[in-house]
């Protein structure tokens, strides 16, 4: 066994890094401020591969493995939550989905534009009414009359890069009376009659990762455009969300790393009572907690994505192993945020610093793609076998 990474891996998180530190962080403070999507690093982002990491490169990706993927990830998220935001759900929640469970039609169609980053992808399973409780959406399709096409109605919400997204994978009840085995998973252009969109979020934090409400009024949605199934859609939803979980924690471990560096460079500097802060027993008990977080963090991702990788051959689910990921690298990145805020006293708390932002944009990680507590109950459920 050998926790090292190759030297490919080490020359894809380097290209990531300089990337991410030359183009994003002297922007990111911009972004946060105005809320604005950031297209122009988005567009360098999908000429890099970024936006397709895993994708085959026949269908516009740039072919690499998970653990590339999650390396590129932590390192965006270091620079900003936002752009990382932007990227995973392009990445995980839309072309992962369409490679997994699309057709050759549905990959040529719409994962080479969005993996290439030509497009923007998005998933909306989420409604106002229901967000843990998943299967409890009110959104209905029916199927036309003479079988062409399903007629999607309702009004979905949180949709991450929602406003400015081409093709959005929703997921919609077809059969209410059979629950959660009713919904179905519906590929959705953005340019037709019947979609609109609502309400933009303002946020707490990932300011520049636009989300927003989306409404159907009898929208025409042709069944080559069924992603699996008819009826699969909550399967497709929950398999979909743990390969989406994992770049969460990637990106939890990115935030959380941007905020631990900061702190070390901080309390190297930093001097009360005649000597640096570092050598105060308090800060050292952040510093040494951070750290160990961190570490632990990264190896429940790493082995997250290993066991997403192993799945390809055997099938199997790899739940647990990106709900623990998820879980534990989302509440380091909250405690190791609000331990820099407090490491850095009143400019932890100025907007001169980034600091600020590292914190506000870490919360959303224990919130998004499944709660702590969702996360919490699923590895309880899988762990004991009960419900
Ligand atoms: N992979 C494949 N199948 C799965 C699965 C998985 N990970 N998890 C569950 N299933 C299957 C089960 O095997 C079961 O199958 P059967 O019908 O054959 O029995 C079926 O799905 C139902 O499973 P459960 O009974 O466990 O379902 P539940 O209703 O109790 O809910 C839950 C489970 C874990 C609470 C789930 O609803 C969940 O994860 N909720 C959180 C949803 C979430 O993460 N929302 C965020 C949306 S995305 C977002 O944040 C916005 C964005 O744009 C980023």
């Amino acid at each position: 066994m050998d926790l090292q990474l190759s030297e490919e891996h080490l020359m894809i998180r380097d290209a990531a890094r300089d990337f991410a530190q030359k183009e994003i962080a002297p922007v990111a403070a911009h972004y946060d401020e105005t809320g604005e999507f950031p297209y122009e690093t988005i567009r360098k982002m999908g000429e890099l591969g970024f936006m397709g990491i895993e994708v085959p490169e026949e269908y516009g990706g740039a072919g690499l493995d998970t653990i590339a993927y999650v390396l590129a990830m932590e390192e965006i998220a270091k620079a900003d939550v936002a752009h990382s935001t932007i990227m995973s759900v392009n990445n995980s929640l839309f072309c992962y989905g369409i490679m997994r469970f699309g057709t050759e039609e549905q990959k040529q169609k719409y994962v080479v534009p969005v993996a290439s980053g030509q497009k923007i992808g998005a998933y909306s399973l989420t409604e106002p009414q229901s967000g843990s409780d998943a299967a409890g959406m009110r959104t209905r399709a029916t199927l036309s009359d003479d079988g062409k096409f399903y007629i999607l109605n309702g009004l979905k919400s949180w949709v991450t890069s929602g406003p400015v997204a081409d093709y959005i994978v929703v997921f919609m009840m077809t059969e209410p009376e059979k629950k959660h085995r009713g919904i179905t998973a519906f590929i959705v252009e953005t340019d037709k009659p019947g979609f609109s969109r609502g309400k933009v979020e303002p946020k707490l934090g990932i300011r520049a990762s636009a989300t927003c409400e989306i409404m159907f009024d009898n929208y025409q949605c042709p069944v080559e455009n069924v992603l699996g199934k008819p009826g699969e859609g909550f399967k497709i939803a929950m398999a979909v969300l743990d390969a989406g979980r994992i770049g969460v924690a990637a990106q939890a471990l990115g935030v959380a790393e941007a905020a631990y560096e900061a702190s070390l460079q901080w309390v190297r500097e930093r001097e009360a009572f005649g000597k640096k802060i570092g050598q105060f027993q308090m800060i050292q008990q952040k510093i040494a907690d951070m750290k160990v977080r961190i570490e632990a963090s990264r190896l429940l991702i790493y082995q997250a994505a290993l066991a997403k990788e192993r799945a390809q051959r055997t099938g199997e689910r790899f739940t647990l192993e990106a709900s623990m990921a998820k879980l534990f690298a989302s509440e380091t990145a909250m405690f190791c945020t609000h331990a820099a805020v407090q490491i850095h006293g009143g400019m932890g708390y100025s907007k001169e610093l980034p600091v600020e932002r590292y914190f506000r944009d870490a919360k959303i990680t224990e919130i998004y793609e499944g709660t702590s507590e969702i996360q919490r109950m699923v590895i309880a459920r899988l762990e004991t076998g009960l419900r």
